[in-house]
């Protein structure tokens, strides 16, 4: 099938790689001149472990390409894809413009286009936004006949950084929400390479899947954060409690992991859209209004900590990862960067250390004042305190003797090396 993608971040790049991995004739469309040269000289743009490779394969035998040109490639493709960002406004709802825009694009090309044509909506939207708002405004701009002339779908996107080339071409599930068979056909056409169980609903229900399953997993995260927080002041480490909870087969072991809460591009901003769009709605969501401020808190705790053992103004504290987690260089959210800048109003001297996303803090966060060191042996030379806020692999091949740790994620060798050892939760 020939397929464009809008949008060549994350989930778009990865998507148009896979599905040229899969035998389609990808082309994905970015506004990022940068971005699209890149990928045409088979540079990956973002650091995902196996996409390099993928994207040289695909890119060599001509299934993949990219261009700024989106007239060009909704004319010469049967489906477009919108995965563009879908970020967070000031007021914490969904900001859209960047769907609307894509749409109205979209809507101009198809104006001029003979045939059916299908746009699918990947990106994270709200229910009701693929219908209200892309089915919407296409149909307006092109003066096209939704569902005969062209169709719309949401089929929404479950990978996670760090793993997302595996989590897509070997999902839990594939959900394909369409509202008409034609569309639905198509894309079960489009996975059919893909062994994944596939559930097929309507729009609106694919779309809060999404919604719901992001939740569920960051209040699972913000739940058991709020147990270690109990169990800290208890002295026991609620790791130890999470192996006796999910011996009970109805509790899943994933995302148990306490620390310093969420980070990155979609828990924080996912929440808070829904959280939003109820509360528009005239529902309080009291239960999500809760995840969202233990996030925020958690962060906080490990500086609190680290206060009970040495005064901060003007010594040197180290921070240890500023990646969201490990394995990306995506610092979109990352706890790193409420405890570095709490860490600026207490007086101390910051040295910080990733192995792949200093350059992204830098151009992230340029308010906050840091010492960017070029390993973490280096932070470990220049500050009396550690805290630890990824858990990347190197991490726990340390020695961190005669150091104040507070520890953020549970590193072992932090715990079984410092001369002063705290954890959040534990
Ligand atoms: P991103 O910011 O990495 O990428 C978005 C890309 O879209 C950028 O390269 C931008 O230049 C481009 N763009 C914006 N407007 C455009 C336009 N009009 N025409 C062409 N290109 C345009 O975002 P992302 O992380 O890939 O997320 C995209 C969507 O997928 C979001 O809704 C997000 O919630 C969802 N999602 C993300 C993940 C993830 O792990 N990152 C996982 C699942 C779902
Ligand atoms: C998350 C979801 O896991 C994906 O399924 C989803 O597609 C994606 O959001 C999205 O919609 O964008 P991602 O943000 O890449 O993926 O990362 P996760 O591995 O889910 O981690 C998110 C945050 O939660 C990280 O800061 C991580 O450190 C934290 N976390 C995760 C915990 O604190 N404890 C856990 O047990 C698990």
């Amino acid at each position: 099938m020939k397929i464009s993608i809008i949008g060549a971040g994350y989930v778009g790049l990865v998507t148009g790689t896979c599905f040229s991995e899969l035998g389609h004739e990808v082309v994905v469309v970015d506004i990022n001149e940068e971005k699209v040269k890149a990928i045409n000289s088979k540079k990956c743009p973002i650091y995902e472990p196996g996409l390099e490779e993928m994207l040289v394969r695909n890119v060599d035998s001509k299934r993949l390409r990219a261009t700024t040109d989106i007239k060009d490639v909704v004319m010469n493709t049967d489906v477009t894809y919108i995965a563009v960002g879908t970020p967070m406004k000031e007021d914490r709802s969904i900001d859209l413009r960047y769907i609307e825009k894509a749409s109205e694009d979209i809507g101009n090309v198809l104006k001029e286009k003979a045939g059916y044509h299908l746009v699918v909506v990947k990106s994270t939207v709200v229910p009701g936004t693929t219908e209200n708002i892309v089915g919407a405004t296409i149909s307006k701009i092109s003066g096209k006949k939704l569902g005969t002339e062209f169709g719309i779908a949401m089929n929404p996107e479950f990978l996670r950084e760090g793993s997302a080339v595996e989590d897509f071409m070997k999902p839990d599930r594939i959900v394909i929400g369409a509202n008409d068979e034609k569309a639905r056909s198509i894309l079960e056409e489009i996975y059919k390479k893909i062994d994944a169980p596939k559930l097929y609903v309507n729009i609106k229900t694919a779309e809060m899947i999404k919604y719901a399953s992001n939740t569920f997993l960051a209040t699972k995260i913000s739940f058991i954060n709020e147990i270690g927080n109990i169990c800290k002041l208890l002295g026991i480490n609620v790791f130890d409690v999470v192996k006796g909870m999910t011996l009970d087969h109805r509790i899943s072991p994933y995302f148990l992991r306490a620390g310093i809460g969420f980070g990155g591009s979609c828990f924080p901003k996912d929440t808070n859209a829904i959280i939003a769009l109820a509360k528009k709605l005239g529902y309080v969501p009291r239960l999500l209004d809760a995840v969202v401020e233990i996030n925020e808190t958690q962060p906080l705790r490990a500086v609190e900590l680290l206060k009970k053992h040495i005064s901060l103004k003007g010594k040197n504290i180290g921070v240890l990862g500023l990646a969201f987690k490990p394995n990306t260089d995506d610092v979109r959210e990352t706890r790193a960067y409420p405890i570095i800048r709490a860490l600026n109003e207490e007086g101390a001297v910051v040295y910080a250390y990733d192995p792949k996303a200093m350059d992204a803090f830098k151009k992230a966060y340029p308010d906050v004042k840091v010492i960017f060191c070029k390993s973490a042996e280096e932070v470990l030379k220049n500050a009396e305190a550690i805290i630890i806020a990824t858990e990347w692999d190197e991490f726990e091949k340390l020695s961190y003797r005669n150091k104040i740790v507070v520890d953020g994620r549970y590193v072992k060798a932090a715990k079984e090396t410092a001369k002063i050892y705290e954890g959040v939760c534990w």
